[in-house]
């Protein structure tokens, strides 16, 4: 083994960045400071951040309130364990979630990233029916098109054909998958029923050795911005219960507000089982996560039996200062009507994208303060991160999708210059 106290194999020397072949990375935008929807270069050029740092920083950069609810918890004390202690700021945040999200989810379980949140879920599920005695649910549901993080269990519920971790299909644990929804948000009757009647045979060959379904409702994100419609979820969930299959929604992405209401949860009539939620928690200052589960789950975790007691805790769960951050955003949401801005840039979204035809274009998606561009051959639209950059625009395309998830406090104009963009490319000289 050759030992280097310099690495020099790449020019990043230490750093591993993520989702990158790092033989020929190349990273030519250094941040230097932030602010609202802007990011500076050290070149002191401005890019408007189109997809708010993985989709998270939902109030925008350097929010005086965010950062001083932060720095006074600091100053008090920035991390306590959760484990034999309590303290009221991790209590309050975990109060306010269950005040905010679906009626009936009365428990939050923290963690401190979107896929670890989904390992507790997963765990959760197949725990719930352990402690009832049932050791035959082991598996568990998901879409085809489905993203629900890096870790193991997560990527067992990947998209295994198309998704990013297909090379572990078979070494994690070995899943059942549906086809994705079709149809879109407005899906006649006719193509729900189609899907769900998958679901329904699916269910009835495999139900007694299924313990959850879980879905991104509404919204699949990085498998492709496919959009589908609240009625299949409604379906679902009844689906679900007439099998004694517990559903949950992956939220990580949808929440706070992303599908145009708080959670996208809201624009069904269901509550689920086991709610998911990362990213805008803390409105992308910090990484948190949290899994809210119903009392029925919680309850078949209470007993004289230590052995049924669940058996996590990561290091930073309930992190207080991460709490901080998150309530005050919470307060913010509702104070400043963040919904009515999501609505507005929905509108603008659907004005400048949904009409928009060009021959290397497979289709335009837009919901709520998402918006989309399918393009039929990936490599048509290669160049365009250096050209949107020219024109003050931080983009990351990635396989065949263009796309926009802006920070809500983003100006009309701001956000057209996002939109210039992403159609201006198809429309240059070349
Ligand atoms: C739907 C969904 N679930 C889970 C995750 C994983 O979250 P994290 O990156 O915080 O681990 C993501 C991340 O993009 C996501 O979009």
């Amino acid at each position: 083994m050759t030992q280097s106290s310099s690495p020099e194999n790449t020019q990043y020397g230490s750093l591993w960045y993520p989702y990158a072949q790092m033989q020929n990375l190349e990273i030519n935008l250094e941040v230097v400071e932030t602010n609202g929807v802007y990011l500076t270069m050290n070149d002191g050029r401005e890019l408007i951040d189109s997809i708010s740092s993985w989709w998270s920083v939902t109030h925008g950069y350097n929010h005086p309130e965010l950062n001083q609810a932060m720095t006074n918890q600091i100053n008090k004390f920035s991390h306590v364990m959760l484990g034999g202690l309590k303290n009221q700021m991790t209590q309050s945040f975990a109060d306010k979630l269950v005040e905010i999200t679906p009626e009936g989810l009365n428990h939050v379980f923290f963690s401190d990233s979107g896929s670890v949140a989904v390992e507790v879920a997963i765990k959760m599920s197949l725990q719930y029916f352990f402690n009832q005695g049932n050791k035959n649910k082991t598996r568990i549901v998901a879409l085809q098109r489905a993203y629900h993080g890096d870790t193991t269990a997560c990527m067992s519920v990947c998209d295994p054909a198309e998704g990013m971790h297909k090379m572990f299909h078979g070494i994690t644990p070995e899943q059942l998958f549906l086809d994705a929804p079709t149809g879109g948000f407005n899906a006649s009757d006719a193509e729900i029923n189609a899907d769900i009647q998958k679901a329904k045979s699916l269910f009835e060959e495999h139900g007694s050795s299924i313990a959850a379904m879980i879905v991104e409702p509404l919204l699949q994100g990085a498998g492709g911005f496919n959009i589908y419609s609240p009625e299949y979820l409604n379906q679902l969930k009844a689906l679900c219960q007439a099998h004694n299959i517990l559903l949950i929604f992956d939220e990580v992405a949808t929440g706070f507000g992303r599908t145009g209401k708080l959670f996208a949860s809201e624009h069904t009539n269901i509550t689920p089982d086991i709610m998911i939620l990362a990213k805008g928690l803390t409105a992308g200052y910090i990484g948190h996560a949290a899994t809210l589960a119903t009392t029925d789950i919680f309850e078949a975790f209470l007993s004289d039996d230590p052995a049924k007691a669940f058996m996590h805790g990561p290091t930073f769960m309930g992190n207080p200062t991460a709490c901080a951050v998150g309530l005050k955003a919470i307060e913010i949401f509702k104070r400043d009507d963040y919904l009515s801005k999501i609505s507005n840039i929905e509108q603008t979204l659907k004005d400048e994208l949904l009409d928009f035809e060009h021959e290397e274009i497979e289709e335009c998606r837009v919901l709520g303060a998402t918006g989309a561009i399918e393009v039929k051959d990936a490599k048509s639209h290669h160049g365009i991160q250096e050209y949107a950059a020219e024109r003050g625009v931080w983009l990351r395309p990635f396989e065949r999708y263009i796309y926009t998830m802006p920070p809500y406090i983003i100006t009309d104009d701001q956000l057209k210059a996002i939109t210039d963009v992403m159609k201006g490319w198809f429309l240059r000289e070349r």
